[in-house]
C-alpha cells in the first residue's frame, strides 16, 4: 500500500502534530462520541486514498484529531483487521503514518477474552507482552525504514507508559490487570482447547488485533501501551457460547471505566 498520499492529506488536514495517538477498540469506542472529539478534525478513512471501507459491526472508521484532556491527541475510531481480509500493510497502515507524522506514542485498546481464570469480565489488563499467534507478520517483506530488519520486541510495552497506566487506576480507585495478549487472526472464537492451550503458552487474554499494529507501530519507532477490555471468559473457561452481540455489550458495560481510566491518564501523561 503507498502511504504517500494518506500521509499528504493527513499533513495538510491535520490541526496539528499530536503527541499521542489511542486506537479505540471494539465496543470501546465511545471516546469518538465526546465533546472534545466532535469539537475537534474528523478524517474519515475514506478520505485517504489506499484505505479501504469499514464493515465489522462495532467499528466505523475516522482519524479524530482533538485536545483532550489538555494533550494534543488523535483518536483513531475503527480499525483494520486482518479477519476481514484485509491485508497487513493496510491493517498497519495508521501506525506507519503516525510514525511518520511525528506521533510519539500510541495506546492500543481492543475488547479481547480472558484467560487468566483470576481475571474477570468487565475488567481492563494492560498488556505487558504479546505472542503473536497469527501465523503472520506485517513485517513480512522488504525492510521499511526507519526501523532495522530484525527489531527488538524485548521491551515493546513500555514500561513508564505502563507504570502511568496503573497510577492513573490508582488514583480513580480501579482495579487494572495486567498480562500476556495472545493475538490469533479469528474471525472464530477459539476452541476450549485452544483456550488451555494458550494458557499453558502463558497467555492471559486472547483477542483478534493490536498485534500486528503494535510490531509495526514499534518498528517506526512509536512508544506502545496497549490495554485489554475482558469481555467474556475464554471459550470452554464458563459453560456458555461465545457471541460478538454479547462481547460489543460486555464491552459497552466496561466503556465508562475504560474512558475514565484513559483521561486520567492522557491527563498526567509525561512522554
Ligand atoms: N477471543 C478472541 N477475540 C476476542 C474474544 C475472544 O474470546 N473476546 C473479544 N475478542
Amino acid at each position: 500500500m503507498q502511504l504517500q498520499p494518506a500521509l499528504h492529506i493527513l499533513k495538510s488536514r491535520a490541526p496539528f502534530i499530536p503527541e499521542l495517538a489511542i486506537v479505540l477498540g471494539s465496543g470501546l469506542g465511545g471516546l469518538a462520541e465526546s465533546a472534545e472529539a466532535k469539537a475537534g478534525t474528523s478524517i474519515s478513512f475514506t478520505e485517504l486514498p489506499g484505505f479501504p471501507e469499514q464493515s465489522v459491526a462495532g467499528h466505523s472508521g475516522k482519524l479524530m484529531f482533538c485536545e483532550f484532556e489538555g494533550r494534543k491527541v488523535v483518536l483513531q475510531a475503527g480499525r483494520f483487521h486482518y479477519y476481514e481480509g484485509h491485508p497487513l500493510d493496510v491493517v498497519t497502515a495508521p501506525m506507519r503514518l503516525y510514525g511518520r507524522l511525528g506521533v510519539r506514542a500510541v495506546l492500543h485498546t481492543n475488547a479481547a477474552g480472558a484467560i487468566n481464570p483470576d481475571f474477570h469480565v468487565g475488567e481492563l489488563m494492560v498488556i505487558s507482552d504479546h505472542i503473536n499467534f497469527m501465523g503472520t507478520n506485517p513485517l513480512i517483506g522488504p525492510n521499511v525504514p526507519p526501523g532495522p530488519r530484525f527489531h527488538d520486541m524485548t521491551t515493546a510495552y513500555d514500561k513508564p507508559l505502563r507504570q502511568q497506566l496503573h497510577a492513573a487506576a490508582s488514583a480513580i480507585n480501579m482495579r487494572l490487570q495486567e498480562g500476556t495478549y495472545i493475538a490469533v487472526t479469528g474471525p472464530n472464537y477459539e476452541s476450549p482447547a485452544e483456550i488451555r492451550a494458550f494458557r499453558i503458552l502463558g497467555a492471559d487474554a486472547v483477542g483478534m488485533s493490536t498485534v500486528p499494529e503494535v510490531l509495526v507501530a514499534r518498528h517506526e519507532g512509536l512508544r506502545v501501551a496497549g490495554i485489554s477490555g475482558l469481555c467474556n471468559m475464554g471459550a470452554g473457561i464458563l459453560p456458555v457460547t461465545l457471541t460478538h452481540e454479547d462481547v460489543l455489550a460486555a464491552g459497552a458495560a466496561a466503556a465508562k471505566g475504560f474512558e475514565a481510566l484513559v483521561r486520567k491518564f492522557v491527563k498526567d501523561l509525561t512522554l
